[in-house]
């Protein structure tokens, strides 16, 4: 029986490739050059299925425009807001992500940016590094302390459930905003907020780990933030539409809040520069789940998942509209 054909659209962490070329005829992305649309329409000529990530914009237009062949797109992202969902199931094609295993490398990176943003670690290193630190000062660099502070958490699913864990070690108290409450055991503590409005005016820290639809983008805006308390921190491990920058920026610029810790922005990697301006902004470029563990469990779950679609069982991370 012939191979299944993929299309890959990134290099892949070594294993991962290594289990590609083994099972599948995969056309594979060695230089790592970005494909364009025109480039992924071409490369998904005479394919079974695609291997996409959160750099392919999978929109109605390019599934349609798609080859009758492929009847799979496999992300290696937890999240597909970058995949029409609606329009791949009008055309029959199973779309499934890699949810579980960056839970933690997410998490930690939440954690990484509200210490940065916490103690001013953007104007801190660059006062060291440009050679301008004279001298420990009693009243200098001074950050807020995260104990005893308050931690809005957008989304408790998976990462937000082990942001909010790590966040209790650091003696945080965790609040949370979901659709639906959880049950104690996940909940772990955390109080609810049936509405955002209560969760951002107790949060100190308001981290995001909701998923990017269209009742969530911009929900951080000119008029959600005035409802955080002055000097709160806002985090985003998400998506960067979740933000109106416009909204944050100007908080930050004018000290309305004491800092962001950005790992996602708006339309990547063209961030809006004047972020690139604000000493109370730290700011990392989507490390969220970039350690070389979760890199080679996402490629191995995205592998899960082809193997079961090709093998005609139901992917175990089939994503549903
Ligand atoms: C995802 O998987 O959705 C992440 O954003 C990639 O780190």
């Amino acid at each position: 029986m012939p191979r299944p054909a993929l299309f890959v659209t990134r290099k892949l962490p070594p294993d991962v490739e290594a289990r590609l070329a083994r099972d599948y005829e995969a056309s594979l992305n060695s230089g790592d050059v970005l494909p364009s649309r025109d480039g992924i329409l071409s490369g998904a000529a005479g394919k079974d299925g695609l291997l996409v990530t959160v750099t392919d914009r999978i929109d109605a237009d390019l599934i349609r425009a798609l080859p009758p062949s492929v009847k799979i797109i496999a992300t290696f992202s937890v999240g597909y807001d970058h995949i029409d969902i609606a329009a791949a199931k009008a055309r029959g094609i199973a779309v499934t992500n890699t949810p579980d295993v960056l839970t933690d490398a997410t998490a930690e990176i939440a954690l990484l940016l509200m210490l940065g943003a916490a103690r001013q670690a953007t104007s801190a290193i660059a006062t060291l590094r440009s050679g301008q630190w004279k001298n420990w000062a009693p009243t200098g660099m001074l950050g807020m302390e995260l104990t005893g502070k308050r931690l809005g958490i957008l989304g408790l699913g998976r990462i937000g459930r082990a942001t909010a864990h790590r966040a209790r070690a650091f003696g945080m108290e965790v609040h949370y905003h979901n659709r639906r409450r959880l049950d104690p055991a996940q909940e772990a503590g955390a109080t609810y907020h049936a509405d955002i409005e209560r969760l951002f005016r107790v949060s100190d820290v308001l981290s995001l780990h909701c998923a990017s639809t269209p009742e969530t983008r911009r929900i951080v805006n000119r008029a959600t933030i005035a409802l955080l308390p002055q000097n709160a921190i806002v985090v985003n491990t998400a998506r960067g539409d979740i933000v109106d920058d416009e909204a944050l920026i100007e908080a930050l610029a004018s000290g309305r809040l004491a800092a962001a810790g950005l790992d996602v922005f708006a339309n990547e990697p063209n961030l809006d520069p004047r972020y690139l301006d604000l000493p109370n902004a730290f700011l990392l470029p989507h490390l969220g789940s970039a350690t070389r563990e979760t890199r080679n469990a996402m490629g191995f779950r995205a592998l899960d998942n082809l193997d079961a679609f090709f093998a005609g069982r139901t992917p175990p991370d089939l994503v549903t509209v």
